[in-house]
């Protein structure tokens, strides 16, 4: 049975990065399944950052799911997946998952990621970040999430936006043993 991973993508800035780990899993992992499913914000965010409409984002995942589909099969903890990323994860859908909330498909399969005990990577930005945030992001870490949010690192010395994102990207796959070589830092003597 093929490996599934289910991408979320939220309302936050970011959406550039959604495309690229879509990309990245397509091209790198065809062996995996990947179910994709867009919050309106995200929808609205991809058309802003990346002047694409959702159907042109759709084609890059083996299945797109509607975020009103709540019977969907990722709704349901009995379907097999390895987990859940959510790039990137608005403050918005931090609070839905941390408190529960799941009224939309993207925040059902979070929390059933949680439920199940699976994977559940939170691509979380927002800046700045107020007590609330803080407050929720500390909550879902305690839950079992792990947030990484899409922070820039100088020692790769990337030189383009593009190059940025790739790492990023390979960085969140990592959490799901995906990322590939030759980004790790080999240490320095
Ligand atoms: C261009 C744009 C950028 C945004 N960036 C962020 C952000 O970085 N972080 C965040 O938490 N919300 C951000 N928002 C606000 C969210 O989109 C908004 O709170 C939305 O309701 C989130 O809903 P969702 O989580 O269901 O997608 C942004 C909105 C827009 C239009």
């Amino acid at each position: 049975m093929a490996e599934r991973l289910i991408v979320g993508v939220s309302g936050a800035s970011g959406a550039p990065l959604a495309v690229e780990l879509l990309r990245q899993l397509r091209d790198s992992h065809p062996e995996i399944e990947t179910h994709l499913v867009v919050s309106r914000g995200g929808a609205l965010t991809l058309r802003l950052e990346c002047g694409m409409e959702l159907d042109e984002l759709k084609v890059l995942a083996s299945v797109f799911h509607e975020s009103g589909a709540i019977g969907a099969s990722i709704a349901s903890g009995s379907f097999p997946t390895m987990g859940m990323v959510v790039v990137p994860c608005s403050m918005k859908t931090v609070a839905g998952i941390v408190s529960g909330y799941s009224d939309n498909l993207l925040l059902r399969a979070a929390d059933v990621c949680l439920k199940e005990r699976r994977k559940l990577v939170l691509v979380a930005r927002e800046s700045p970040l107020s007590t609330v945030h803080l407050r929720n992001l500390c909550e879902a870490s305690q839950l079992g999430a792990v947030i990484v949010p899409p922070m820039l690192a100088y020692y790769n010395h990337p030189g383009t936006v593009g190059e940025m994102a790739r790492y990023i990207v390979r960085r969140i796959l990592s959490q799901f043993g995906l990322g590939g070589d030759g980004y790790q830092w080999e240490g320095m003597e």
